[in-house]
């Protein structure tokens, strides 16, 4: 199967307990556990024709990839040998009252500290297809990441012809200089750190970049064979174009849930967010590059470097130079648009779309640059960053405990359900009266409540394109626009039937996007812009959902070895 799986990886221990009992003559296999260490340490690694320490996970980078079946449960003891303190966050899974396996640090638990150790147990219910996991504090995500694969329960087929062979290609940002000096640096400056000096296609830069030969991603395909590719956007601040010289893609899954299959040339997909596609080795055999950029289409710099990998076939020697393929332009805004409305959920009768169609909160949440007071930075402020006008303020402990055990004083849940002013949000920029307002302010939600939130991009300072991402569910990215969004007129033209449905959006530069989901998960549950960058400028803030009146229904009880603050 997968080359990545044959490469060395480590199968997890895994202990299968088959009850088997006969109900309507169908026999039921229950379900496993899947068992992984994960030893975080630093590692010399060479990359750009030098070799840095960097923080991973057993040695490797990208880190291992987890593999489980839908039904499973999963442990992942964590332990701590870098100098910082780490927590791990598996990105999509939605932790079903269980925001103590979720990781953000600080938001639901406290770091695992260096010497410590931790161990994350859920289940995988009602998930199947492509996530990730990434750290989740400071900016160590930029190399402790990895592919998570869950596979559909057994005697489950894919929705689409059964692909020969399978391959996981996850993207990322090198840094030369050590990640965390790059951010202390900008932080003390108030401006953004400096960017990364490559993007990465499995960890590797490709021949397009000095001393790289030897770092390039190869994957082999045979003549006539069909191939399901695992895509994970793990940049910190880029959205990634990506294409295939001479093949296509049919688009067949996005953020684990299958979609309608399109046919594309390139594909778009924002730090967070994952994409399975089918591609057919159906050319003449050879060798072609895959490669990808970012996607920017306003004057802010971004490191716009291309990283390559090769899709070659079995038996062509290397010598053969590859072909590069057609990319779009990185202010190719149209393609954008165009690529992400192609986007449908599968709605079949095996994978309904079930889109909340009444509405029992509608929330409005601006998003915007700002400034905040900063006597050592350069002109005595900072770049910060908000949501409807609130730099969201990092508690010192983690906001699930808080919540559970009713500690007051550490979180207030006033979060506004609007903006505090109205004012045209993608007009003519907006450069005065730029400081925002502060605090670690949430928003509570009633269980099982539907909920509506727009997210408005505003022009303070610069409109940009915004990856949210919303920890503890998926939503239906209903409607997107241009522009303002109107609400007398913009929901008459919303999707209700097939959006996509995901955990991860981009909001258009200078747009909106509608999202909708039903908080049926009790907990506390981060939603933050998936640029690290902007995450760590305060674009954040989190929802309480209450515990429902049923037994299943509130927030289980904390693991016994939950990390203490
Ligand atoms: C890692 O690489 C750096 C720079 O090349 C070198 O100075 C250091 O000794 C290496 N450390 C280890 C543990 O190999
Ligand atoms: C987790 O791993 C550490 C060693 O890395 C070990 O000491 C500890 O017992 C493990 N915890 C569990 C629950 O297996
Ligand atoms: C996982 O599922 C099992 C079986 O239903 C249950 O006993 C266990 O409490 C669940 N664990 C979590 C973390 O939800
Ligand atoms: C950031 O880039 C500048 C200019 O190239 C360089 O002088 C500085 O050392 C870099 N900072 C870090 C932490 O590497
Ligand atoms: C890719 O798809 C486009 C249109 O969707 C089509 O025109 C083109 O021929 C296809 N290319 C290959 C190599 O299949
Ligand atoms: C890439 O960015 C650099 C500056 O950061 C700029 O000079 C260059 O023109 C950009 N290249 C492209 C293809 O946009
Ligand atoms: C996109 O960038 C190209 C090359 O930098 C430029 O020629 C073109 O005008 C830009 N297009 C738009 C719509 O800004
Ligand atoms: C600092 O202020 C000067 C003078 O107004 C301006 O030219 C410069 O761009 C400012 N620097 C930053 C980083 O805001
Ligand atoms: C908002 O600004 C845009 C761009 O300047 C303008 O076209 C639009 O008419 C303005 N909208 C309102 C309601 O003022
Ligand atoms: C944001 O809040 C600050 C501080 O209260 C205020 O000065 C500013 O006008 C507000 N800005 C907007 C766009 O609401
Ligand atoms: C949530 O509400 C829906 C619609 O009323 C209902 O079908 C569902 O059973 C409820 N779920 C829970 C967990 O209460
Ligand atoms: C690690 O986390 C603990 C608990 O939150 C905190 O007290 C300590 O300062 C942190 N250490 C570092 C190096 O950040």
């Amino acid at each position: 199967m997968s080359t990545n799986r044959a490469s060395g990886f480590k199968k997890p221990i895994s202990f299968l307990y088959i009850s088997v009992f006969v109900l309507l003559l169908s026999v039921q296999i229950e379900a496993a556990t899947k068992k992984y260490q994960f030893i975080v340490e630093v590692k010399n690694v060479s990359r750009l024709c030098h070799a840095k320490p960097i923080v991973t996970v057993n040695g490797r980078f990208p880190g291992p990839t987890v593999y489980a079946r839908e039904g499973d449960r999963v442990l992942i003891n964590v332990t701590n040998h870098a100098q910082y303190n780490i927590s791990i966050h598996w990105h999509g899974l939605k932790q079903y009252a269980n925001g103590w396996a979720d990781g953000p640090a600080y938001i639901t638990q406290c770091p695992i500290k260096t010497g410590s150790n931790y161990v994350y147990d859920f289940n995988v219910t009602g998930q199947r297809g492509t996530l990730w996991w990434h750290a989740h504090i400071l900016w160590l995500r930029a190399t402790v990441y990895g592919a998570i694969v869950i596979l559909p329960k057994q005697a489950t087929p894919f929705p689409f012809p059964r692909p020969d062979g399978e391959h996981i290609i996850v993207f990322g940002e090198w840094w030369h200089a050590d990640v965390e000096e790059v951010v202390k640096q900008g932080n003390a400056l108030g401006l953004p750190p400096n960017m990364s000096d490559a993007h990465t296609i499995n960890g590797k830069p490709g021949p397009l970049f000095p001393c790289s030969e030897k770092h390039t991603f190869v994957m082999e395909v045979e003549q006539g064979k069909r191939y399901l590719l695992r895509i994970v956007n793990a940049a910190l601040n880029d959205e990634l174009f990506f294409a295939i010289a001479g093949h296509n893609m049919t688009v067949v899954e996005i953020d684990a849930v299958y979609t309608k299959p399109f046919t594309t040339n390139a594909l778009l997909i924002a730090p967070g967010q994952t994409t399975n596609v089918i591609v057919s080795a159906n050319r003449t055999p050879g060798r072609y590059f895959m490669a990808v950029r970012p996607f920017q289409d306003v004057p802010i710099p971004v490191d716009n470097k291309t990283a390559t990998a090769i899709l070659q076939y079995k038996n062509i020697p290397t010598t053969v130079v590859p072909l590069l393929p057609r990319l779009p332009s990185p202010n190719d805004t149209e393609f954008a648009l165009s690529y992400n409305e192609k986007l449908r959920s599968l709605n079949t009768p095996n994978f309904p779309a079930n889109v909340p169609v009444k509405v029992d909160r509608s929330l409005f949440f601006t998003v915007g640059l700002g400034k905040s007071a900063c006597a050592t930075c350069v002109n005595g402020t900072r770049l910060s960053a908000s949501l409807n006008n609130i730099t969201f303020v990092m508690p010192e402990t983690g906001l699930l405990q808080a919540h559970y055990f009713n500690k007051k004083g550490v979180f207030t849940v006033d979060f506004p359900d609007k903006p505090p002013t109205f004012f045209n949000y993608t007009g003519a920029p907006l450069t005065a009266n730029l400081f925002t307002s502060k605090g670690t302010r949430l928003s509570k939600i009633t269980f099982n409540s539907t909920v509506e939130l727009v997210i408005q991009d505003t022009n303070l300072l610069s409109v940009e394109s915004h990856p949210f991402h919303l920890h503890g569910f998926n939503f239906f990215v209903v409607g997107t626009g241009v522009g303002n969004f109107n609400p007398a007129t913009d929901p008459a033209k919303y999707n209700l039937v097939d959006p996509p449905e995901r955990n991860t959006v981009g909001v258009p530069t200078g747009g909106w996007a509608a999202i909708r989901f039903r908080a049926d998960n009790p907990g506390v549950w981060f939603f933050h812009c998936h640029l690290e960058l902007h995450t760590g400028w305060g674009l954040k803030t989190a929802f309480v959902v209450e515990d429902g009146p049923g037994k299943d229904q509130a927030v289980r009880p904390p693991p016994k070895d939950l990390p203490a603050c």
